[in-house]
C-alpha cells in the first residue's frame, strides 16, 4: 500500500520535478524537460491552485499526483517512475489522488498511452469524449 505525502516544501517540489521529468513523454500537454528554475516559477505561480502528493512504497518514492485547478475545474496529472511501472501503482495512486478532495476531477490521456487510459478505472471514472488523439474522463458521482 502506498503512502501519500502532501507537497508543501521546496525539497518536495524538487522531488516532484525530478519524478515528473523521469515520467515525461506521454503527457497530453507538455513533455519538455523542466529545469529547477522553471519549477520554482511554476510552483510560485500555481501552488494555491494545486493539491499535490508524492507517493511512497515503504521509503521508496515511486510517483506523484497533482490536481490542478483550471477555470474552477480540477485536472489530474500523475506519474510512476519508469522502474516502478506495471505494478498497479498508477491505478492505486490515481484512486488515492482523486479521493483526496471532494470535488469532481477531470482526467485526460493520449489514446495510445495504454497505462494512462487504464488507470482511469470504471470504479472511479466515466468516459467523456475521445477526439481521436486524447480521451477525456470525469470522476463518477458518489465514487468511493
Ligand atoms: C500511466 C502510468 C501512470 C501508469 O502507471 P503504472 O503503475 O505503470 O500502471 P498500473 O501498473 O497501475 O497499470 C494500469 C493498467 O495499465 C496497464 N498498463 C500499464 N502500462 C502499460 C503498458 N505500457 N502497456 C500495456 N498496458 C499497460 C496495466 O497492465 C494495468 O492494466 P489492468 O488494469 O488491466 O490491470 C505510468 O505508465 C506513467 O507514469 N507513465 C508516464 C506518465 C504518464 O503517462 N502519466 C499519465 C498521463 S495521463
Amino acid at each position: 500500500m502506498l503512502t501519500a505525502v502532501r507537497i508543501t516544501n521546496n525539497e518536495q517540489v524538487e522531488d516532484l520535478r525530478q519524478m515528473r521529468n523521469a515520467c515525461r513523454g506521454t503527457y497530453t500537454n507538455d513533455n519538455s524537460y523542466i529545469t529547477k528554475g522553471m519549477q520554482r516559477v511554476f510552483w510560485k505561480k500555481n501552488k494555491d491552485n494545486i493539491v499535490g502528493f508524492l507517493y511512497y512504497n515503504d521509503s521508496d518514492l515511486i510517483g506523484f499526483g497533482i490536481l490542478k485547478k483550471i477555470d474552477s475545474k480540477y485536472y489530474s496529472s500523475v506519474g510512476v517512475h519508469p522502474l516502478a511501472q506495471g505494478h498497479g501503482y498508477g491505478k492505486e495512486l490515481t484512486h488515492m489522488l482523486i479521493n483526496s478532495i471532494p470535488d469532481d476531477v477531470w482526467g485526460v490521456a493520449l489514446d495510445d498511452n495504454i497505462g494512462g487510459i487504464k488507470m482511469h478505472t470504471k470504479e472511479d471514472w466515466e468516459f467523456v469524449s475521445d477526439d481521436g488523439k486524447i480521451t477525456t474522463f470525469h470522476t463518477l458521482k458518489g465514487r468511493k
